[in-house]
């Protein structure tokens, strides 16, 4: 299937399933990197930036909504969690989700390759000195340890480190949010097994990604992107070493999603000029934020019944822990791998 090639590479309108370019469906998903990288770096440093609500028309507050909407989700998921524990937050954006989880636990370690993203990050975090930023791509992070004290990325990744920090114990939780989309397959399993040795026991990975009903749904052109369907990601998630503990709908964004879908539509009915974006997009968000939550699941109802999909793009989050290995007389891999996880700290100490 060919759809229409996009305006440019930073219109959001050109984003996601509907306006794809060169859609390979139930493939393999492949990605060019460099591609997912220069769109990241291009990204508006806001907060509705990094959750592509940009050049919809809604005003600032539909990134909050949708953030505290996703709150409420990530807050049940981690009410049980000690404050003691140490974060990780892969692919974190401008950091609201790092301040977050600084003003809730002892450590957090954010990781992110955009460095206009990062700036942002880093700003919105100096206030936190239980917060450590790395600027670098998170197929090449390791948690120091492994590469040393000053360390924070493996041989292949060439980034540089803004500080050093120590996961004594591992780290509680692991949150990706909307990260594994930009990753191939062999690289989401690739990095999800090689976080295991890094986790205390009892640890969570919480991940938030978009989502299709069906298969898998890969964008090419400027905007490179991999849609799964729950399922593809349950497999995925799985063959990786994890139980997907719960998956949950990620109700905000739905809402969202459903009035950016709206307002491309609008888009490609509507010549340029006769838009009027900022009215049609606030009267569309708000039509739609004053329905929420029932009109997240009416809406998408009334419409399969009529044989369409909307939206066609769904978010979910998906709850992991690292599954033990039952062999009998053997200790869990988890455990075998943190002890490995001592030895290379007491290694590094001792050469101190
Ligand atoms: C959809 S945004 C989500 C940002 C943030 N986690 C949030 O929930 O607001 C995805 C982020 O992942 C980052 N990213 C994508 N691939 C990455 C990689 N290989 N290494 C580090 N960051 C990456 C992007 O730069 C972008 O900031």
């Amino acid at each position: 299937m060919t759809a229409p090639l996009p305006r440019r590479a930073t219109d959001p309108s050109a984003q996601d399933s509907q306006s794809a370019i060169a859609v390979a469906r139930g493939t393999t998903p492949q990605l060019d990197y460099l591609k997912v990288r220069e769109y990241w770096k291009r990204a508006r440093p806001s907060m509705l930036g990094p959750y592509m609500m940009d050049g919809f028309g809604f005003p600032a507050g539909a990134g909050r909504f949708r953030f505290r909407g996703e709150l409420h989700a990530v807050a049940e998921t981690i009410r049980d969690l000690r404050p003691d524990i140490s974060v990780l937050d892969l692919g974190c954006g401008v950091g609201v989700w790092t301040e977050y989880f600084a003003q809730r636990f002892a450590k957090v370690v954010a990781v992110e390759a955009s460095s206009t993203l990062c700036e942002v990050l880093r700003e919105r975090c100096s206030r936190y000195p239980n917060v450590t930023t790395y600027h670098g791509n998170v197929l090449s992070f390791e948690p120091k340890g492994k590469f040393g004290p000053s360390g924070g990325f493996g041989p292949t990744g060439g980034f540089g480190s803004t500080g050093g920090f120590t996961p004594t114990g591992g780290f509680g939780l692991v949150f990706l949010g909307g990260l594994l989309m930009y990753l191939e397959d062999r690289d989401v399993a690739t990095l999800l097994r090689e976080l295991i040795p890094y986790l205390e026991p009892g640890a969570l990975v919480l991940c938030r990604e978009s989502t299709i009903r069906r298969g898998i749904n890969t964008l090419q052109g400027d905007y490179q992107v991999v849609y799964r369907s729950v399922e593809t990601y349950r497999s995925l998630l799985g063959d990786a070493g994890f139980d997907v503990v719960s998956v949950r709908a990620n109700t905000a964004y739905i809402n969202v999603q459903m009035a950016c879908e709206l307002i491309k539509k609008w888009k490609a009915l509507v010549p340029d000029r006769f838009r009027c974006l900022p009215v049609v997009g606030r009267l569309a968000y708000w039509g739609l934020r004053l329905g929420y939550p029932w009109n997240t699941r009416l809406i998408p109802w009334l419409l399969a019944r009529m044989g369409r999909e909307f939206p066609l793009l769904t978010n979910h989050f998906f709850v992991l822990r690292p599954r033990l290995s039952r062999r009998a007389g053997t200790s869990d891999r988890r455990d075998t791998s943190l002890h490995g996880l001592r030895i290379e700290e007491e290694r590094f100490a001792n050469a101190r």
